[in-house]
């Protein structure tokens, strides 16, 4: 884990002053590192009958195709509002300031589905927990949230208490 660690980059005050982002682009350029984190991201549900992964938009769609191509299982793009064109089924949350959105085409899961989520990061856990009613409201299951990066302080697994959360690195 301390090679994964070493490829990503801290940007201090992006993109608010105070805030020191985790910076994954040295990550995914890097081919040793982004084979590592595919690897440790999918390992703990080799077996466990995963029939999708889905990724939220949009550093979740880099982490998340890969590990769908290594499981073998298609990718569901979790999108902000407006950029998908089919019908759609949507999701609001509350961020610390105002509120977001996230999307889904109606007919990308259905009940038979076994979901692994993955994106990123974890931080106050809001997106996270939105992503996993978004595949529950399709009538699919969520086996496991898989995280490359998890901020402890923010307390995003609080919020994911009903889901098994599985992330690479601590901060
Ligand atoms: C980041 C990150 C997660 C989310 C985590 O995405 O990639 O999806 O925030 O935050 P939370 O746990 O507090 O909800 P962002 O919303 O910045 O979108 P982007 O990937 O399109 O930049």
């Amino acid at each position: 884990m301390e090679r994964l660690r070493a490829a990503i980059r801290d940007i201090p005050d992006f993109p608010k002053p105070g805030i020191l982002f985790k910076d994954i682009t040295p990550l995914v350029k890097d081919p040793a590192a982004l084979r590592l984190a595919v690897h440790h991201l999918l390992h703990p549900y080799i077996g466990r009958d995963i029939t999708a992964v889905a990724g939220m938009e949009a550093r979740g769609f880099i982490f998340g195709s890969l590990v769908a191509w290594e499981l073998g299982v298609g990718f569901v793009p979790l999108r902000k509002p407006g950029k998908l064109p089919y019908d759609v089924q949507t999701i609001s949350y509350d961020l610390e300031y105002g509120s977001a959105a996230l999307e889904v085409h109606i007919d990308a899961l259905n009940s038979g589905d076994r979901v692994l989520l993955i994106d990123d990061l974890l931080a106050t856990g809001g997106t996270a927990k939105a992503s996993c009613e978004l595949v529950e409201a399709l009538g699919a299951e969520i086996v496991g949230c898989a995280f490359v990066v998890e901020l402890d302080e923010l307390q995003g697994r609080k919020k994911l208490e009903r889901y098994p959360v599985h992330s690479l690195l601590h901060y």
